[in-house]
């Protein structure tokens, strides 16, 4: 298989655990913990590094093995990364940045690069991964067109509305370029939000309605200490509400009367990459008696979005091996928590996705529904 030619935008805590993954299982050989061990023939050690794009002033300038692991990633090391001779380039930095988080990924000396140097930078990319902070609106438009620049397929780790974007003008732009994109916002493999959603299901398809629901999420890292400033977070609550809400036919009642609180809830240093999760749904069954659930998850963090970029990632190059351009629902769905359509259901979702990568046809034409009928 030729390789999958990636250049990463943001080298966090993620950028680390798909970085690590790749040489975790080419070491191994095996495909113990993936989703999928293959997708449309691509393994994960088919996935190469070509570009690195940050800002901090400890990743800038060195190679992407080192970057990984310089501060604040926290990341630990669960396998040997060779040198790579891909060196960190410095990006734009806009509204990457959060004032509170300006001594943490303090930016590196000198300008902001232009839009065409950025995309110069990321040119020989066959994907490009965003990583950026929740909250970097301008940003991730700013890296998503120089991924468009650059020929490359995009792949939005982070709530920023680009592959659903609701005006649908990115992925227009997408499909003008002749490049797929897939997002928004990684939903982790096991994640609060696979979990949450779980737990919606089984009570909608059991006759339960919901009442009351919460998710509540605390963790450690810089992703969380980001997270602190509730006006960078209007789309990552919009992100993680709509995937659960949008289970049951009165999701934007349950929305709308308050009966709905999900989102990251505080930052506890110790906690380091460890993120705790506790949900909770109320509803009401057989002769309106109640029932409540709660739930405490706990997971490694930036596992659960290694886990998931790597397919993506791959899925991606399916699309573009293909030609497919624009937003690509069938992969989304699955993989992220705001698709540009959301499936009723996550098996459904995952029915989605293999029958697409299982075709070279749309799924418009297959006998049961897809996201684009
Ligand atoms: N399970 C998960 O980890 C998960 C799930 C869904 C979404 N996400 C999202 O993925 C994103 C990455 O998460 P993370 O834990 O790696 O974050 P992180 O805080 O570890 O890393 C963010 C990186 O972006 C860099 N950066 C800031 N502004 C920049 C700019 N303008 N240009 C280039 N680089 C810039 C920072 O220096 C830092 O290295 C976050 O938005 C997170 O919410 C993660």
């Amino acid at each position: 298989m030729p390789k999958i030619r990636v250049g990463l935008v943001g080298i966090g805590n993620c950028a680390s655990a798909i970085v690590q993954g790749v040489y975790y299982y080419a070491s191994r050989g095996d495909c113990e913990g993936l989703i999928h061990c293959e997708i449309g023939g691509y393994r994960v050690e088919d996935i190469e590094f070509v570009a690195a794009i940050d800002v901090s002033q400890h990743k800038v300038g060195r190679d992407l093995s080192e970057a990984i692991f310089a501060p604040p990633n926290l990341t630990p090391r669960i396998t040997e990364v060779p040198r790579l001779g891909v060196t960190v380039a410095r990006g734009a930095v806009l509204d990457g940045v959060a004032p509170h988080m300006a001594d943490v990924f303090k930016p590196a000396p000198g300008r902001d690069p232009s839009l065409d140097e950025v995309a110069e930078a990321l040119r020989g990319a066959d994907v490009v991964v965003n990583l950026l902070p929740v909250g970097s609106e301008e940003a991730t438009r700013f890296y998503a067109t120089a991924a468009i620049k650059a020929g490359a397929a995009f792949v939005n780790g982070i709530p920023v509305f680009i592959a659903s974007d609701p005006e649908g003008v990115w992925p227009r732009r997408f499909e003008s370029a002749g490049l797929p994109v897939l997002g928004d916002d990684v939903k982790g493999q096991v994640g609060a939000t696979i979990t949450h959603r779980m737990l919606v299901s089984l009570l909608r398809d059991r006759g339960v309605k919901v009442e009351a629901t919460y998710q509540l999420n605390v963790g450690g890292n810089t992703d969380f200490l980001n997270m602190l400033v509730e006006e960078r977070l209007k789309s990552k609550r919009i992100s993680k509400t709509r995937a659960v809400t949008s289970l049951v036919d009165y999701g934007r009642e349950l929305e709308e009367t308050g009966g709905v609180r999900i989102g990251p809830s505080d930052y506890v240093p110790f906690l380091g990459n460890t993120k705790v999760a506790y949900m909770y749904v109320r509803g009401r069954g057989f002769a309106g008696f109640p029932l409540t659930i709660d739930l405490k998850l706990t997971v490694d963090d930036k596992s659960m979005c290694g886990a998931v970029l790597v397919d993506a990632i791959r899925a991606a190059k399916v699309a573009l091996d293909r030609g497919e351009a624009g937003a690509i629902p069938e992969a989304s769905a699955w993989y992220f928590k705001h698709p540009p359509v959301q499936a009723p259901s996550d098996a459904e979702a995952r029915r989605w996705l293999e029958e697409w990568l299982a075709t070279d046809k749309r799924l418009a034409s297959s006998n049961s529904p897809g996201p684009r009928d």
